[in-house]
């Protein structure tokens, strides 16, 4: 399989997301070239990564002092009084800003992992090796670092580049088929948001890439889903207008997952899932997109039993709660919910062009659960 370079290139930043197969070994020139000061690794590792990826990167960071902090995650973990744990370590070690952090996860590790790595001497060296699918698609992209409050999710954090992201496809063999679907949920948003003829072709290969993890295939998903994501990133990078497109359906996802108290009967991708459901039925109830456009989401949700239905997950009597929730969402301005809402497949309305009270929310949310 060829490596693929990408470049995320900004005004404040610049760095390569490099996806290929079996490019682990990136890691030594990487750092050698990036970091040339660097002495000490730490090395933030998730539990559920296969040992032999842990060894191999161990092997090519022979030439450093490497401190490996292993974690069982889930989105509880992402607190803050975690990540003072992992910097006061660092610091009691003496780590430099010439020094780097390396994160071996998914998406909940690379967010908790950046955010320590950002106010650590006011920012060390960071680099992601993504290894969930949503992550190698989406959260290691952008800068956005965080842990989540008891008000809401990724209530707390900063804006943060990495120095480099290297995702290697092969280390997503082992991933369970719940966290496959998450990923797929993600490229599947950038699909809606920017490119028809993506979405077609996703809609075509879900079963390749859901069932069989075709890793030809997943690699085209994943180069085609950051470069959706670096046209939004580049565009905007600290979220003021247009990368809040980003956050179709992510909304609603934050306050079900707040509202199910970030336990993992409902993990991010799945309450993503149900998000982008949610406000497309909106979109259609508002008429700003067509039955049409509905029924095709609905076609591929149903088609890889993709659940949306958060009747099974919640009481009547909860549903104030989550669009209390939503009311708190980061990309409000006023007292009204800011959403980005569908208008085909393809295509969105633009950021804080449609906002909706909680009251009219109220009344329409029974139509779209
Ligand atoms: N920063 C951003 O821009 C951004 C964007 C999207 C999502 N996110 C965040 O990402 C998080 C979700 O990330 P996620 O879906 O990767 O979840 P995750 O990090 O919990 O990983 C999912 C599960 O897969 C396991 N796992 C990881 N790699 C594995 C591997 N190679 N083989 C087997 N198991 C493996 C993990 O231990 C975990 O149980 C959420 O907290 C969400 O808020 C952030």
């Amino acid at each position: 399989m060829k490596t693929t370079k990408l470049t995320v290139k900004n005004l404040s930043s610049s760095y390569s997301i490099i996806v290929g197969r079996n490019i682990l070994n990136q890691i030594s020139y990487q750092i050698k070239t990036l970091c040339p000061e660097a002495k000490k690794v730490a090395l933030i590792v998730d539990k559920n990564v296969p040992k032999k990826f842990k060894i191999k990167l161990k092997k090519y960071l022979n030439k450093y002092k490497v401190y490996t902090f292993e974690y069982s995650v889930n989105e509880k973990f992402k607190s803050f009084i975690n990540v003072n744990k992992l910097v006061e370590k660092c610091l009691a070690n003496n780590f430099n800003r010439s020094d780097v952090l390396v994160s071996l996860g998914g998406g909940i590790l690379g967010d908790y992992s950046a955010f320590a790595a950002s106010i650590i001497k006011r920012g060390i060296n960071f680099i992601n090796i993504p290894t969930t699918l949503l992550a190698q698609v989406d959260s290691s992209i952008g800068g956005k670092t965080g842990v989540n409050s008891t008000l809401g999710k990724n209530l707390i954090g900063t804006f943060y580049q990495p120095r480099v992201v290297i995702s290697d496809v092969e280390i997503l063999k082992s991933l369970p088929k719940r966290e496959v679907v998450c990923g797929y949920a993600e490229i599947l948003k950038h699909s809606l948001i920017l490119k028809s003829n993506f979405f077609n072709w996703l809609k075509n290969n879900s079963q390749q890439l859901l069932i069989n993890k075709n890793l030809n295939l997943l690699k085209k998903a994943i180069i085609e889903s950051c470069k959706i994501k670096i046209y939004f990133v580049n565009k905007d990078i600290y979220e003021k207008n247009v990368r809040m497109i980003l956050n179709f359906g992510h909304t609603f996802a934050h306050a079900i997952e707040t509202q199910n108290n970030y336990s993992k009967r409902i993990n991010h991708g799945e309450a993503v899932i149900m998000g982008m459901m949610m406000a497309t039925k909106l979109s259609y109830e508002k008429k700003l997109c067509s039955l049409d456009a509905l029924n095709q989401l609905k076609e591929v949700y149903d088609f890889n039993n993709l659940k949306y239905d958060i009747k099974r997950f919640f009481k009547k009597s909860e549903y104030a709660k989550i669009i209390e929730y939503m009311t708190a969402d980061k990309k409000n301005n006023d007292r009204k919910i800011n959403l980005i809402l569908l208008k085909k497949i393809g295509l969105t309305t633009q950021p804080n062009m449609y906002k909706i009270s909680s009251i009219d929310l109220k009344k329409v949310f029974d139509k779209i659960i």
